[in-house]
This record gives structure tokens, C-alpha cells and sequence, in this order.
């Protein structure tokens, strides 16, 4: 995540809407027209069946609001529109209270393929499927509570539960391997990364991926594999914070590359 942005939030106004000019759903339409054939083709069935019960407007930026009241009947939660940037703390007390943190402007056209930091695109067609299913939710919850309580600087660890799985997880379908997390879904590049032979990948382990570092600014060298989404189920039960300890004290496993960022805020 770049410390530095030239994005600024778009707030909504007093009664809660979040007005985006012309250009701006212009730039949405062309997303979902450009990434909808990959997603249909690539993404496991559990995201493509969140996006269905959304319904997701083609040609203009949907609204959170609007996505809240479909995901507050399935699952109890809404998504609040943020900054781009938040830090760590405000972004697990958001997920402890069943609220997704949203960043709401939309990227331009020059960075129509690939933009770091998280736009409402990413946010809305990336992470929203999700949540529709009980599984993420209770796992979402469960890393904002964990991150409650975590201590400052088992903050960036704890993430990485979320980074491998909700953002980048992937998922055994029919014996074949299928794009599951939201980073997948609102890039083509990163989806096609993610399947190729270039990457590794390893069965969905909690304490694994604990002790699994990332970078932002690269394409994924490493991602983890769901069997089947009641694993989630079964790591929100567990005590990630113990979780968390242990793998501080087991140390990271060797990278697939040379460090070079530390991540600061949550995406
Ligand atoms: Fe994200």
C-alpha cells in the first residue's frame, strides 16, 4: 500500500449518496465490460453466486448503501465508504463490527488495468460477492476481532490471514483450481498470474500463512488453496490470536522473493 495518493475519498452527502460524475461511471461500465468474461470463465462458484444475488448495477458505480441492504439481510453486514488509506486499528475494529471499509473513489483511465491501492471497483466487484456467504463473514469478523486485541505489532502478521485468503485465496473446484479472493476478481492480470504455473501454491493452513510474507508491488509468487469454504468456518473458531503468537515464535517461512515493502494499512 503507497503511502502517498493522488485519489481523494468522494464522501457522501447528507443523505448518504455518493455522487460520481459521468467520466467516473463511464470508467465502471468499462471495467465490468472488460473483467466479466474473466470472472465468469475463472472465478469459483462461490463468488460468482455472491455476485448474482448482488446484482450489481453495468453502468454506473453502484452505491454502498445499496449493497448494504442486500448484504445486511444474507449475512448482517454493510459497507461503510472510507479513504483509500486506513490504518490497521480502524480497519479491524471496522470488521469486528460487520462492516467492510470501502474506499469509494474510483481509479482513472490511466490506471485502468492495475492500480495498487484499493478503489471502489476492487472494493464492490472484488469483495462484496463475498460477504454474501456466511463463511467470509464469520471469518472476516473473527480477523477484526482478533485484530482488537492483537498487539500493535502483530498487526501486519494477522493480516496476512486476510491478504492470503479473502484477497488473494484461490479455490478447488471439480479437480481444477479457480480464483476466489477480491484481488483476483478486480484484476486480470493477478487472476491469470494467480492460475498459470509461474506461482506456488499450498493447502489453505492457518499457522502457514501466518508465517507467510507478502509484497504489494509484485505479482503474487504464492497463494493458498480452499478445499472447501467451511475451512473458513473452522478458522474463525480457532484462537488466531494464540495463532498469531505461535507463528511469531515458529519465525517466517523463507520468502519466494526478497522483502522490500512493509505493509502499513489494511486494504
Ligand atoms: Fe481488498
Amino acid at each position: 500500500m503507497p503511502k502517498d495518493t493522488s485519489y481523494a475519498a468522494k464522501r457522501p452527502d447528507a443523505s448518504g449518496f455518493i455522487h460520481y460524475s459521468e467520466d467516473e461511471n463511464a470508467v465502471w461500465r468499462d471495467l465490468m465490460q472488460a473483467q466479466l468474461p474473466a470472472l465468469r470463465a475463472h472465478m469459483a462458484r462461490p463468488y460468482l453466486s455472491g455476485l448474482q444475488a448482488l446484482e450489481l448495477p453495468q453502468n454506473r458505480v453502484p452505491q454502498c448503501a445499496e449493497v448494504s441492504r442486500v448484504l445486511m439481510d444474507l449475512t448482517g453486514w454493510r459497507v461503510e465508504p472510507v479513504p483509500a488509506l486506513i490504518p490497521f486499528d480502524r480497519f479491524y475494529a471496522m470488521l469486528a463490527e460487520r462492516t467492510f471499509p470501502a474506499a469509494s473513489f474510483i481509479r482513472r483511465r490511466e490506471h485502468f488495468d492495475y492500480i495498487e491501492e484499493p478503489d471502489i471497483f476492487h472494493e464492490l466487484l472484488g469483495h462484496t460477492p463475498l460477504l454474501v456467504h456466511p463463511e467470509f463473514a464469520a471469518f472476516s469478523e473473527a480477523i477484526g476481532k482478533a485484530g482488537l486485541k492483537a498487539a500493535r505489532n502483530d498487526y501486519a502478521r494477522l493480516i496476512r490471514l486476510y491478504w492470503f485468503t479473502i484477497e488473494f485465496g484461490l479455490m478447488r473446484e471439480d479437480g481444477g483450481l479457480k480464483g476466489l479472493g477480491s484481488g483476483l476478481a478486480s484484476s486480470v492480470a493477478e487472476l491469470e498470474n494467480a492460475l498459470s504455473e509461474r506461482p506456488q501454491r499450498r493447502p489453505f493452513d492457518v499457522l502457514e500463512i501466518l508465517r507467510s510474507s507478502y509484497r504489494i508491488d509484485i505479482p503474487q509468487p504464492l497463494y493458498y488453496v480452499i478445499a472447501d469454504l467451511d475451512e473458513l468456518f473452522e478458522a474463525a473458531d480457532r484462537d488466531l490470536l494464540a495463532d498469531v503468537a505461535t507463528a511469531r515464535a515458529l519465525g517466517d517461512l523463507p520468502p519466494l522473493y526478497p522483502p522490500k515493502t512493509a505493509r502499513t494499512t489494511a486494504a
